[in-house]
């Protein structure tokens, strides 16, 4: 097998003469391996035939990367080779490769085969010919086809088209990281809805929360299931509305159980955090992540016993030692490099996650326990989500504050917070909690207008 250097390539493919005579005399796996190694392209190649000629080989690795080569000598009379080869070749990879190289051409004579592909059943395909068409945007008949694709089906084609046509203000300064100074560390005592109405759009750079559990503790009962989801609907809703440009929602749920009713029933697992998503997605959140906050077994509830005596298959029960942390972002085309060229370079230093790095999605993090809450956050996991998600000086929301562990973390790395708990009990143990640690920094609202 010919192995060449790489600079022994690069000098037989700036000589055209001595690149036909060496690369006729290759097999395709040589041919492929040669090609890999082919770097910047300076010199103009006359003919292309002993490339057309190659690319009729079986070898898919090899036409893969002809057409990564021929890319790099952007030359007009190759369109007739790629004309001929886009509506031959099967494979997706090097269908796409090849539209690629008609859009790197950058000419006019292109136009109205890449608008022939912007119809093509592969998405790949149909994405490069938009990149190649997106030169030509003020080209009316350009603009007009582009426009077409916003009702296309594949998701991604429908966000670049919307992001590229429509979008004229992506770099307009916004008061992203500014605060509203009323809301600035107020905790208040009311139904999250409510309060979270009165609260004009666009004010939260992050909310964390961990809803009421359905009928699970004697502080939520709700008529039935989905009554309880249509509760968290309105109210996520309401999140969605009050959360800026590109910011997150972080939500810890799990699957809760229902005793069973009597011997004759079994008990009933809801799948709460499944069934959240695809409402949540619906009203505008984008999925991030899904992280697994793991407790150790002997925090959780023993339902394996019976199966440990028992033994029979179908009967299996795990003991769930398992939450999840679902984190959304408020649906936007900006980047997050947007959202954070909007602070200070002062804000972003104070930021940066200089501690611990949790590299992966599972978190191993001890419950917590309270003798006033039942169902409080372990500090650790809040601290996680406020150094991850938020910067320094940020307004942070919690809609079902409970004890206020969110709020009391957060405040620890320097942000704003504002938290909302309808329970007059839990609101007054927070007064408690909060004027303790924090020597009247916060202000108690029991009638928020
Ligand atoms: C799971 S607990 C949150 C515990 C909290 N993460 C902590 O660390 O203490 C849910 C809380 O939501 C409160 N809650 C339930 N419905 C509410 C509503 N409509 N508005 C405000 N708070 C509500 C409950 O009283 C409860 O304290």
């Amino acid at each position: 097998m010919k192995n060449y250097s790489k600079e022994e390539v690069e000098k037989i493919f700036s000589n055209e003469d001595l690149f036909i005579k060496n690369f006729n005399s290759l097999t395709d796996r040589e041919k492929t391996s040669f090609l890999r190694k082919v770097g910047k392209i300076n010199t103009q190649y006359k003919n292309f035939d002993i490339f057309i000629e190659s690319f009729k080989s079986d070898n898919e690795n090899l036409r893969f990367e002809i057409i990564k080569t021929l890319s790099k000598i952007t030359d007009i009379n190759l369109f007739s080779f790629y004309k001929k080869i886009i509506y031959i070749e099967k494979t997706s990879d090097i269908r796409r490769e090849i539209v690629s190289a008609i859009g790197r051409l950058r000419n006019k004579k292109t136009i109205q085969l890449l608008i022939d592909l912007i119809k093509d059943d592969d998405p790949n395909v149909v994405l490069q010919a938009i990149r190649g068409l997106l030169v030509f945007k003020d080209d009316p008949l350009v603009h007009k086809e582009l426009k077409k694709l916003s009702s296309h089906p594949n998701e991604i084609v429908k966000l670049i088209i919307e992001n590229e046509l429509t979008s004229t203000d992506s770099n307009k300064s916004t008061n992203h990281s500014e605060v509203n100074p009323k809301l600035k560390n107020k905790i208040v005592k009311g139904d999250s809805l409510d309060v979270l109405k009165k609260i004009e759009e666009d004010t939260f750079h992050l909310t964390f929360t961990s809803p009421p559990y359905y009928n699970a503790r004697d502080y939520s009962i709700y008529k039935s299931y989905e009554d309880y989801l249509k509760f968290l609907e309105k109210i996520f809703k309401e999140v969605h509305r009050t959360t800026k440009e590109g910011r997150f929602f972080i939500l810890n749920t799990s699957p809760v159980i229902v005793p069973r009713f009597s011997r004759n029933y079994s008990s009933k697992r809801y799948p709460i955090p499944f069934d959240i998503h695809p409402f949540l997605i619906n009203m505008g959140w984008e999925f991030i992540d899904d992280i697994v906050w793991s407790k150790p077994e002997a925090s959780a509830k023993n339902r394996v016993g019976g199966f440990l005596q028992h033994k029979k298959p179908l009967a299996y029960k795990p003991n769930a030692t398992t939450e999840m942390v679902m984190v959304y972002r408020k649906k936007t085309t900006k980047l997050i490099d947007w959202n954070l060229k909007q602070y200070s370079k002062e804000v972003i230093n104070e930021s940066l996650v200089k501690d611990e790095i949790h590299k992966s999605n599972l978190w191993n993090i001890g419950p917590s326990h309270d003798k006033v809450h039942s169902a409080v956050f372990p500090k650790e996991l809040c601290d996680r989500i406020i150094k991850y998600y938020s910067l320094s000086g940020d307004l942070v929301l919690d809609p079902f504050a409970g004890s206020g562990t969110f709020g009391n973390a957060a405040l620890e790395r320097k942000r704003n917070i504002f938290l909302i708990e309808k329970d007059e009990t839990y609101f007054q143990d927070m007064k408690k909690r909060f004027n303790l640690d924090n020597q009247n920094t916060i202000e108690f609202i029991e009638n928020f207008k």
